[in-house]
């Protein structure tokens, strides 16, 4: 029988509440799962309903039984007052930093963000009028020397994408806060099973459920969560946007909360296992993973997360444009792709020099990002060595 409530879950583990969140079987005719629902519109009782309003679902556009299923799952998961799910990771972005900003106000950014996230920025943001500012990801509590009386909003993203810098939330947080700013922060890499955004002072946390959420690089969604501080605005930006999820893609982000955590847990031993071995190769200079020792967040890394996932990166010992097409076009097992999280496992080359501009990313060698899939971790390093040697054939 599933009997558990939202209640009742708060002294259970995490497999168990990503096994019963946001799941009503009893209304849904005893089906374990909640179906699709699809629809526009959704009809009244009678002219007193209508009048009174006081039903569910009134427009398809704010909601359906199979969104609010995912909603209450992941508000529950991630510790929010509230959850809205968007089209897609970067829209959430965007919705979370409209959520935040009006004309006139000035926006700090990490220099590490999601470059699209960038591209938003400095277009439609700017756009509105918003004053965009990079900030280092390495400025903990010094983010306050950039405070300006009309700063709204902070945006984080740890670690950085691709670079892999991690921060320091919480004194960005306690700075923030203090000057009335709202906290936004790209989760995305360590979803909230491996960071717990709001305990931790994010006001509007953003996944790309895109990435582990789904876990099979067959659909597209984000999440924005928000603290009870600001759950009213995020709802209210939500309503005037519409920028609502298709409820398939809702419902296959339902069956991936099922099994994140066993995912999540198997993509870290094999991530940690890879990146242990290439950091012994010869061809490699550095391992950008932050739950290794050498790395240069590693000790907030181990004070703040729970975890690591599978994303990590690599800067190779010098080498040319050719010799890394070699690696890359040796490879059988690793796809070439951009979105990560999902079972197979994948490598893109990097350079963050083409868009940083509040920091200097001046790396030893070529970049690669590895997203670590499912595969037998055996089978990924024999990959590897393919890839070494097409490496150093082209050399
Ligand atoms: C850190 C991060 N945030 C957001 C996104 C955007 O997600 P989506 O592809 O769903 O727009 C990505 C995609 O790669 C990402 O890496």
């Amino acid at each position: 029988m599933t009997k558990t409530t939202k209640e009742t879950r708060r002294n259970k583990r995490c497999r168990t509440r990503l096994a019963q969140a946001g799941r009503k079987p009893f209304e849904q005719h005893g089906f374990v799962n909640t179906p699709v629902y699809r629809g526009s519109t959704v009809l009244f009782e009678s002219a007193a309903v209508f009048e009174a309003r006081g039903v569910p679902y009134t427009y398809g556009t704010k909601g359906t039984p199979t969104i609010r299923a995912l909603e209450e799952a992941w508000s529950e998961i991630a510790g929010a007052e509230l959850t809205v799910l968007t089209p897609s990771g970067l829209s959430a972005v965007a919705l979370a930093l409209m959520t935040a900003t009006k004309a006139g106000d000035h926006a700090l950014i990490v220099d590490s963000a999601y470059q699209p996230t960038r591209t938003f920025c400095d277009t439609v943001l700017r756009r509105f009028g918003v004053e965009v500012e990079y900030y280092d990801p390495l400025i903990g509590a010094g983010i306050a020397a950039l405070m300006r009386p009309s700063t709204s909003v902070v945006l984080l993203e740890s670690p950085g994408s691709l670079s892999m810098e991690i921060q320091d939330t919480p004194a960005i947080a306690s700075a923030a806060h203090s000057r009335g700013v709202c906290v936004v922060m790209d989760n995305s890499w360590a979803t909230p099973l491996l960071f717990p955004p709001h305990e931790h002072g994010v006001d509007l946390a953003v996944e790309a459920g895109t990435k582990y959420l789904s876990g099979h690089s067959d659909m597209l969604l984000g999440l924005v969560s928000a603290n009870a501080a600001w759950a009213r605005r995020l709802r209210a930006t939500f309503d005037a946007l519409a920028i609502c999820a298709g409820p398939e893609d809702a419902w296959l982000a339902l069956r991936g909360l099922r099994t994140l955590e066993l995912r999540l847990r198997e993509q870290e031993r094999a991530g940690l296992a890879l990146a242990t071995w290439l950091a012994a190769r010869p061809e490699v200079s550095r391992v950008l993973h932050p739950a290794l020792d050498q790395h240069p967040g590693h000790a907030l890394w181990k004070r703040d997360f729970l975890g690591a996932s599978g994303l990590f990166s690599v800067i190779l010992k010098p080498c040319g444009r050719q010799a890394v097409a070699a690696f890359l076009d040796a490879l059988e097992i690793f796809g070439l792709g951009y979105s990560w999280g999902g079972y197979q496992s994948l490598v893109i080359p990097f350079d963050c020099r083409l868009f940083r501009t509040a920091t200097q990313w001046a790396p030893t060698g070529p970049a690669l990002r590895f997203s670590v899939g499912l595969e037998d971790v055996e089978d990924l390093k024999d990959d590897l060595e393919l890839g070494f040697a097409g490496l150093r054939a082209a050399r």
